[in-house]
């Protein structure tokens, strides 16, 4: 990757974490009535993180000329269901870790009913902020993105994979079982992020299964590339605990094929990613940077 296009996505990126994040830090000031609660929900939403979901519905948004003031609070409500889901993902009756974003997971922090509640209301919040009333946006175009969503992260999306991943702990799987889990668990979350973006564009049905693919490609991309980081990663750039994927016996892709050819076959989904945009003439150059981010970042 050219030095210059690193630069220009790395900021793209900070840019759409600050202006999310200054979104985010608005939405729950502290209230006597729901104190743990509340402090548990803006422990796990501002703890850092890298914001790609939002930055990749922003980036489709702002590709198309959507108003922050309409992508932002999208951008915001998919950075709530990633984090519900990793508040989950880290408690003791799922991946059981301590570390998450450079901090001790929320179970460690508030215990175990308070986390698990914390991610019950971010999921709720996430559609919450979908469904307000927002000038500029269509009632027509909110029921979308509230279904869209609602599909892709539940049982037949990402809540169905994380059931998949934990069944397939210590078991030998096969290639269809690992593909299942990362499309399901983490692509699905991804392509949805994308996906927001083009109803908030309104974009048409030719276009919009193009952005389907892009996200489902990428999101593959994403999972390969962070059960590669889980080996060859540092836990201080990371954030969270390097082999934890080999200490539970995951069905990952560098246990089936190997790091060399997971890293090849990462790199052949970021290229299927972006020829599914040129084929339907999408001219959109940050999604193109932010697909080979996904496969060359570190953290
Ligand atoms: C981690 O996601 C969970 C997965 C789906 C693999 P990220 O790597 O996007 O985590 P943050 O948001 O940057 O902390
Ligand atoms: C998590 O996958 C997927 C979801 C949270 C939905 P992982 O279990 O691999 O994520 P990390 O490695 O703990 O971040
Ligand atoms: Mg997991
Ligand atoms: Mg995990
Ligand atoms: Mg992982």
């Amino acid at each position: 990757v050219k030095e210059g296009k690193r630069v220009a996505v790395e900021r793209y990126l900070q840019d759409c974490k600050q202006q999310v994040d200054a979104y985010l830090e608005k939405l729950y000031p502290p209230d006597p009535n729901f104190q743990s609660l509340l402090a548990a929900m803006n422990y796990s939403l501002l703890a850092g993180g890298k914001r790609l979901r939002p930055s990749l519905c922003m980036a489709v948004a702002d590709a198309f000329g959507v108003h922050h003031d309409l992508s932002v609070p999208v951008a915001a409500a998919l950075e709530m269901m990633h984090c519900y889901s990793l508040i989950h993902d880290d408690l003791p009756c799922m991946d059981d870790d301590d570390l998450r974003r450079g901090k001790p997971t929320s179970h460690k922090v508030f215990g175990e009913a308070t986390a698990l509640l914390a991610g019950d209301a971010l999921l709720t919040a996430a559609f919450e902020q979908l469904a307000k009333p927002l000038p500029g946006i269509l009632a027509q175009q909110q029921v979308k993105m509230v279904h869209l969503l609602a599909v892709n992260s539940g049982v037949f999306g990402m809540v169905g994979g994380q059931a998949a991943d934990l069944a397939a702990e210590g078991q030998a799987g096969s290639f269809e079982s690992l593909q299942f889990i990362h499309i399901h668990k983490t692509a699905k979350l991804l392509q949805a992020s994308v996906m927001l973006g083009g109803i908030l564009a309104n974009l048409n049905d030719a276009k919009m299964n193009a952005l389907s693919e892009y996200g489902l490609q990428l999101g593959l991309a994403f999972q390969m590339t962070d059960d590669y980081l889980d080996i060859v990663g540092s836990t201080e750039q990371l954030g969270k605990s390097v082999g934890a994927d080999v200490l539970m016996d995951k069905l990952t892709y560098p246990r089936f094929i190997g790091l060399e050819q997971t890293k090849q076959l990462a790199e052949q989904a970021v290229i299927e990613a972006i020829q599914a945009l040129k084929a339907e003439a999408i001219h959109a150059p940050m999604l193109v940077e932010l697909a080979y981010f996904v496969i060359n970042r570190s953290s």
